[in-house]
């Protein structure tokens, strides 16, 4: 089983911008939670007890998120919200939250590099926080799948091929197959975001990854791609290159947060499903 989860969250959010000059892409709300608080849940779901936060000097405010805050949790309780002051009391007693900084915004695959010694020699998860998942069940399914296989599974979704081009892409090697119950395809390389008649294929990886330590060295062999940064999807490349990876396909419900039209989405959809509001919001929607 995997317990420990690296959350990159150094990067600039120049597609949130100006929200983000001064509120970090991954605290932004959707509705009163926090995206980054989503994240927190899905991963503690799956059985995570450690998180290692990769952020950034310039974004004091991740860390002010988690620490411990008594006033807040009074007004929370006196507002009847106990499933939330539950939620953050756990930050430090049955989740361990560790901090690595990264100094520059050189890219992911630099950011989770900066994470090897809060890590250390075990698998781990890999979280993006700007993609927020319906639940817990795809960490689930990455860690049996690498439970199986003993190497890396990477979740990837089906994508029409204008798509493509916005996502890193897998190079499959054989044909679908079920590993551990999950519908899997091993893979021999990945394509960043290809051009559209240069995707290997239509698997698009979708934020999670479940990672063998041997990663780390990968990344720190990282020179920068054909964005101009350190990418995490040339490090499995490389991996990949050496004995094939697992891609994990999922169909979940999941939404980007990153631009403005994926955050506003994620905005309606929990309006529309929340308990006590999601009745007068949908009224208000059918009305203009
Ligand atoms: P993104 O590319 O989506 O985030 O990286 P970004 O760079 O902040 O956003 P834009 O493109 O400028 O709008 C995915 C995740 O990886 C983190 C980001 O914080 C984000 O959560 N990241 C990215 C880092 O931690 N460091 C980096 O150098 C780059």
């Amino acid at each position: 089983m995997i317990t420990t989860a690296v959350v990159p969250a150094a990067g600039m959010g120049t597609r949130m911008l100006p929200a983000t000059k001064a509120v970090p892409k991954e605290l932004l709300p959707v509705m009163e939670r926090p995206a980054l608080q989503f994240i927190v849940d899905e991963a503690v779901d799956a059985g995570v007890d450690h998180l290692v936060i990769v952020t950034s000097r310039a974004k004091p405010a991740i860390e002010h998120y988690f620490a411990r805050d008594a006033e807040a949790e009074v007004a929370l309780t006196r507002l009847g919200r106990h499933d939330m002051v539950e939620r953050l009391s756990r930050f430090g007693s049955d989740v361990r939250v560790s901090f690595v900084f990264q100094d520059q915004p050189l890219g992911l695959g630099h950011a989770v590099g900066c994470a090897r010694d809060a890590v250390g020699d075990q698998p781990f998860f890999v979280m993006l926080p700007d993609e927020l998942m319906a639940d817990s069940s795809l960490l689930v399914a990455l860690s049996e799948v690498h439970g199986s296989t003993g190497v890396g599974a990477i979740a990837v979704k089906r994508m029409p091929r204008a798509e493509l081009s916005r996502y890193g892409v897998l190079d499959p090697v054989g044909d679908e197959r079920e590993v551990s119950g999950c519908k899997a395809i091993p893979f021999v390389g990945v394509v960043e975001k290809p051009a559209i008649d240069a995707a290997p294929s239509d698997l698009a990886i979708i934020g999670r990854y479940a990672l063998t330590p041997d990663i780390f060295d990968d990344l720190a062999r990282l020179r920068p791609g054909n964005t101009g940064e350190l990418q995490l999807t040339d490090a499995l490349a490389s991996q990949a290159s050496r004995a094939p990876l697992w891609g994990v396909l999922s169909d979940i419900g999941r939404r980007d947060i990153g631009n403005p039209l994926g955050w506003l989405q994620a905005v309606v959809e929990a309006g529309l499903a929340h308990p006590e509001l999601g009745d007068a919001f949908r009224d208000w929607l059918n009305e203009i």
